[in-house]
Parts: C-alpha cells; structure tokens; sequence
C-alpha cells in the first residue's frame, strides 16, 4: 500500500476549499481531516472521498452533551478515520487525561473507523499499560501520530535520524504498529520524510490548506510503498 497522506485543517477552510479537494483528489492513499461541521456536505457529494475527524466526544451515541460529537455521529457522516489525541486539544482544551483518550479510542473503534491517535517526544506517559494492549488488539485499526511538540507549526522538522529512531523505537514497543509523522511537513520535505522506510505516512497541517501544496505532498508519496 503507498505511504499514508492525512491532512488536518484544523480550524480553518470553506465550504468552497472543500468543493476543490473533492474535485482534485482521487487518489486513494489521501484523507483529510476537514472541519465537523463541513462532513455531511463533503460526504454527500463524494461518498468514495476519505474522511478524517479531528476530534470526537469521550461519550458514545446519544445524551444531553450539549456541544458534543459522537463516534457513532462521525460514522454516520462518512468518516473513516478520527485524530485522536492531538496535541492542541491536549494542551489547549486541557483534554489531556489518559483515561479520555481510550474511552475515545474505544469509540472510534466500536464504530468501525480508525483512529488516529497523536503522541509526542512522551509517548511513554501518553500510552500507559491499557492504552498499549488497545493498541495490540486493535493494530489494523489504530495509527500512531508521532508529532514531536517541537515541530507542530513551527516550520521545524525534527531531522530525517531524529525520525527514524524514533519510529523504530515506536514499532518495537508497540507491535508493529502503523506510524506517521506529523510537524512541519511540506511539499519541500516531504519525499526525504516519506522515504524513511519504518514510516507509513505523515499528517500534514498547514500544509494541507493549500490544494497544490498538499498535492505536491501527495506526488511525492508516488512509488513509496509503506
Ligand atoms: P503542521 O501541523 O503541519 O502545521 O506543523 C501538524 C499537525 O498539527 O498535525
């Protein structure tokens, strides 16, 4: 399978950004995490589109959780994949406590998606003892971020060496696990990035706002089979 290409709009786009991804990007190693509220549109005019969330509630179906969005909601509007975890819901919305971050990896999961959970250089204290057999009884369902803190919008990529020791690092503790990197990644570094050969992919913020940017990264993920 070609190297894993996710981008993350965070909170920004349109509707008319979206109307020009749908209309540009067939190609089916990419899914991008566009804003909640623009999933319906998105999924109605292209169903065959992969869809990412950022974020979903610690509660599953329905209740008086005003302001809440469930997995089993995520997955009725299409949604393959869910970031779980990212840094900026961790450290901005104080969402950082271990025991939320598995109630929302079991949700995305009894939903049928994938889950894309983030961690960072203490990938140790993200992933305690329970969190880390999720993963191993999950594996084909669970993707790892490797977002180092350092390079999240920073335009700092960790080096090419940093990358893959850690990625190795993170596959030897956690079976095997599919990785990606996240921080920093543009269309200048991304093909030296992609050809680190323990990594899967890379989750693509900034970057991804901008429809040829973002598909330059993709161009670059040709031929380099994860
Ligand atoms: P960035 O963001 O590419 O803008 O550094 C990455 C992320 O936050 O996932």
């Amino acid at each position: 399978m070609n190297k894993f290409i996710v981008g993350n709009w965070k909170m920004n786009g349109s509707l008319s950004l979206v109307d020009a991804f749908l209309d540009s990007i067939e190609e089916q190693n990419v899914a991008v995490a566009i804003p909640q509220a623009f999933l319906a549109y998105a999924y109605s005019r292209n169903p065959k589109f992969k869809l990412a969330a950022q974020n979903c509630s610690i509660y599953d179906k329905f209740g008086a959780h005003t302001g809440e969005i469930s997995a089993d909601i995520l997955a009725g509007l299409g949604c393959q994949y869910v970031i779980i975890g990212h840094s900026e819901r961790r450290h901005m919305f104080e969402e950082d406590n271990i025991s939320n971050i598995l109630k929302k990896l079991n949700n995305v999961i009894s939903n049928n998606m994938t889950a894309i959970l983030c961690v960072d250089e203490q990938y140790e204290r993200l992933i305690n003892r329970e969190t880390s057999e999720f993963i191993k009884n999950n594996i084909n369902n669970v993707i790892l971020a490797y977002e180092p803190l350092s390079a999240i919008g920073t335009g700092k990529t960790s080096s090419i060496s940093e990358i893959s020791n850690v990625l190795n690092l993170l596959k030897q503790k956690y079976f095997s696990v599919n990785i990606l990197y996240g921080g920093s990644v543009n269309s200048k570094n991304a093909r030296d990035i992609l050809s680190i050969s323990s990594l899967d992919g890379v989750l693509v913020g900034g970057a991804s706002l901008k429809l040829g940017e973002f598909k330059e990264i993709i161009a670059a993920s040709k031929d380099l089979i994860a």
